[in-house]
């Protein structure tokens, strides 16, 4: 059979592991036959089975939204109009969700609202060297956690995705003096040899001290 990924351009060895692990992948398989966007929607939906953070009353944030894997999973248990998506990249339209576009700290400050729900899988464009990575998500982290102070409501929830590399560990204290439970949590569909988990933070005391 013809490989959907039949490409002229030549692939670097990278991109070809890439590619043969997305043929592999059963979580892609899936997305593809449920209609997500991607195959991140899985881990969503794997945090809302194990912590119920997303019903029809929440307003949600999510923030790296594209190509808009969480946002669908939002969608279906919130609602339609109850969830903004904000991405540097252009999202395609998905009808009852918000789209902007551009960086999140900057769209942000267009939006006078407060959310029950913040959502980041934001990841930085890697460069391989995981420490570098590390600060690089580490700086997404506090970004996001300062904007919750503005922009996430008293008794809110925040899921953030962190790469396990040291630091987080002093983010994880920070996160626990401002909210009621902190977890820690790799869902099944994140990839094994992936440094990414999830920090799920409930009921937000917004007490305004950083
Ligand atoms: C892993 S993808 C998100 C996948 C998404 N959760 C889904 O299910 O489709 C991470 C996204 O974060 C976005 N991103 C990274 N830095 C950002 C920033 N500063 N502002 C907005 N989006 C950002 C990237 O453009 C990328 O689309």
């Amino acid at each position: 059979m013809e490989s959907q990924y039949h490409t002229s351009v030549a692939l670097t060895p990278s991109s070809k592991k890439w590619l043969e692990r997305q043929k592999k992948d059963p979580f892609v398989k899936k997305a593809k036959q449920e209609g997500y966007r991607a195959r991140s929607a899985y881990k969503l939906i794997e945090i809302q089975k194990k912590y119920r953070i997303l019903n029809p009353k929440k307003f949600v944030l999510d923030l790296g939204a594209a190509p808009g894997g969480w946002s669908q999973v939002a969608l279906e248990y919130c609602g339609s109009g109850r969830v903004t998506a904000i991405d540097l990249l252009q999202m395609q339209p998905l009808s009852g969700v918000s789209i902007l576009t551009g960086d999140f700290e900057e769209t942000l400050t267009s939006l006078n609202q407060e959310f029950s729900v913040i959502l980041s899988d934001m990841a930085p464009s890697t460069c391989g060297i995981s420490s570098v990575d590390h600060i690089r998500i580490m700086d997404i982290l506090e970004r996001v956690f300062e904007l919750s102070h503005s922009y996430l409501a008293k008794g809110g929830h925040l899921v953030i995705k962190v790469f396990k590399g040291g630091t987080e560990h002093e983010f994880l204290k920070i996160l626990k003096t401002h909210f009621e439970k902190v977890h820690h949590f790799k869902p099944e569909s994140s990839r094994k040899e992936s440094k990414e988990m999830y920090m799920v933070a409930l009921n937000f005391k917004k007490t305004n001290k950083i």
